[in-house]
Parts: structure tokens; sequence; C-alpha cells
């Protein structure tokens, strides 16, 4: 077993770049290459590209994560089921294992893609809070348009045997548990899963399997600078006319600040801020799953976004 560093992106198929590049970029994203036939989008942060799109009939292939090393890529290799070491054929480079989870997402465990230099994030402000005040003698002039994400922090993904995936992922790639959530009969039946950096405090989720009667995608998060990021770009976006889903409110678990919007192929997208970290000290909790989707403030979730058998 292998522990992960960190979510690298998450591949889909969609039979229009051109289409899923205006929403992306509109969303925050940056164009980082471009085939014929697949698009590669990145974030501010260093990441080549953070979200693949191939030609194809709509689908999502799967997530990738990142190996500390290529000697971890060897281990992971050894996994049943996983492919050989190989050389990734796309921009960036890099080499990867691919391996198959219990549903059938193909997913891929890279290291040694090239980097790039961070993007400035614009729109940043310091904040008064109360009697912290760190803003004097300065004006808050935002300007519109699309809200830059920093970095891609967490996939969400619909699983038919929750047990099943949660086993693959916690023992092939070192997750560990957050937050479980168990039915009224006190069976766990989901759990947000972090990275295990010991005492390194990472985001309270970076992959959420969620129990469903189909397998298919949940959504893939991407972190944006503050809460006016949060609301500027849910402005830009609601006056393109894109497809809204949920927000903006405040989670409960992993207390994020989120918005989620569809793309133009039905996969769900979310801009968040402002989340827990965890590390090796922070108790796991145990809530029911009927509250896992509580929010602080703001509205409920719509039905879609959990569909429990
Ligand atoms: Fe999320």
């Amino acid at each position: 077993m292998i522990k992960v560093t960190d979510i690298a992106y998450a591949r889909f198929r969609a039979p229009d770049l051109d289409k899923m590049e205006s929403f992306l970029t509109d969303f925050g994203l940056v164009r980082s290459a471009r085939t014929d036939t697949a698009l590669y989008m990145r974030a501010a942060n260093n990441a080549h590209h953070v979200h693949v799109t191939e030609l194809g009939d709509p689908a999502f292939v799967g997530p990738a994560f990142h190996a500390a090393s290529e000697d971890e890529l060897k281990i992971m290799a050894q996994a049943p089921g996983a492919s050989e070491v190989e050389d990734i054929n796309e921009p960036g480079g890099g080499k990867r294992v691919r391996i198959t989870d219990p549903d059938g997402f193909e997913v891929e465990v890279v290291h040694g893609i090239e980097t790039v230099e961070p993007l400035t994030i614009e729109n940043t402000y310091d904040t008064n809070f109360g009697d912290n005040v760190r803003r004097r003698g300065e004006f808050i002039r935002l300007k519109s348009g699309p809200t830059q994400c920093r970095r891609l922090g967490h996939v969400v993904i619909n699983v038919t045997n929750f047990k099943a995936t949660d086993a693959f992922y916690k023992s092939n790639f070192g997750f560990i548990s957050s937050d479980e959530c168990q039915n009224e009969e006190g069976e766990t039946i989901f759990a947000f899963n972090r990275l295990d950096k010991g005492k390194d405090y990472v985001d309270h989720h970076t992959l959420l399997t969620v129990p469903a009667k189909e397998a298919g995608f949940g959504h893939l998060a991407f972190e944006v600078e503050d809460v006016n990021a949060v609301h500027m770009g849910h402005e830009f976006l609601k006056s393109k006319e894109y497809h809204h889903s949920w927000g903006i409110g405040r989670h409960f678990l992993g207390s994020q600040i989120f918005d989620y919007w569809f793309d133009p192929f039905g996969f769900r997208v979310e801009h968040w801020t402002d989340g827990d970290l965890l590390n090796e000290d922070s108790p796991m909790g145990n809530y029911p799953a009927a509250h896992a989707l509580d929010v602080q403030w703001g509205t409920g979730p719509e039905t879609r976004m959990i569909d429990i058998p």
C-alpha cells in the first residue's frame, strides 16, 4: 500500500471540447494544453492540469492521485489488477499506474508530471473581522469575471458497493476517514476520506464515495480564494445562464462555504472556500447519514446531490 499525497486531476469524456473549454474558463480554470482529442485545464497553482476532457460520449473516466515518488508507483504496480508503470503520453508527461475501482472507474496514480508557473490570484483583500482589523486605508473594489480556482481539492463518486469501494481506496491509496456516516441501523454507509500526512494538516476530505443505485460521478471541487470569490463566481456563472446545482451555503461536515454548478454535459463542479483542516490528532466523527449534507446556513441540498438507496 502507498499513501497518495494529493488529488491530481479527474478525467472526463465529452463530445464537444470547445463547449467544455468555454464553461471551464467561465468557471475559473485556464487552458493548459489542447490536442485534437483532449483538453487539459489548469488551476492557479503549479499543477500542469487538474481537469482532463477526452473527446467522446459524456463519461467520468476516473480520478488521478499523486504518488510521492516513482518508487511508490512501482509499489502501486504490484497491487492486484494494477497496470505496470507506464509513461503518460499526454501534455505534461510523467508516469502513472492505472487500476480499476470496484465500479469500473479507472484510477490513475501519477508522478513526475511537469509543473507550471503559478498564476497571480486577483481580487484578494485583507479582511476585517470584529477586533481583528487587517485592512486600513484600502477599499475593496472587486473585478467581475470568472472566479479563479486556486487548486483542485476533492472528488465525490457515487458507488454501488460502499464497503468494497471504501476498502479499495483506503487499502490501495492510504485514505483515512475524517467522518463516517451511519444509517438508522447504525451501519456505516459512507465516509469522508482525507489524505494521511501525519502531523501535517490536510483538507477534511479529498475523496467521498457515496452509495447510490447507479455508479456515477458526484462532483469535483475547486478551492477559491475567499467568500468574495465564491459570490463573484456565482454571479458570473449566473450571468452566463449556466445550470446551477446548490448553494451558496456553509456545509456542516467539512465546514466549507460552497457553490455547485453543472458543466454543459451534466458533470457537477464546486467552488469552495474556508474548509476544515485536520491532522492525526483530529478524532474521527460519526454522524447520522441523514444529516451528512446539513448546512450551517444557506439552502438545503437539492435531491440529486445524494440518492441513498
Ligand atoms: Fe464538495
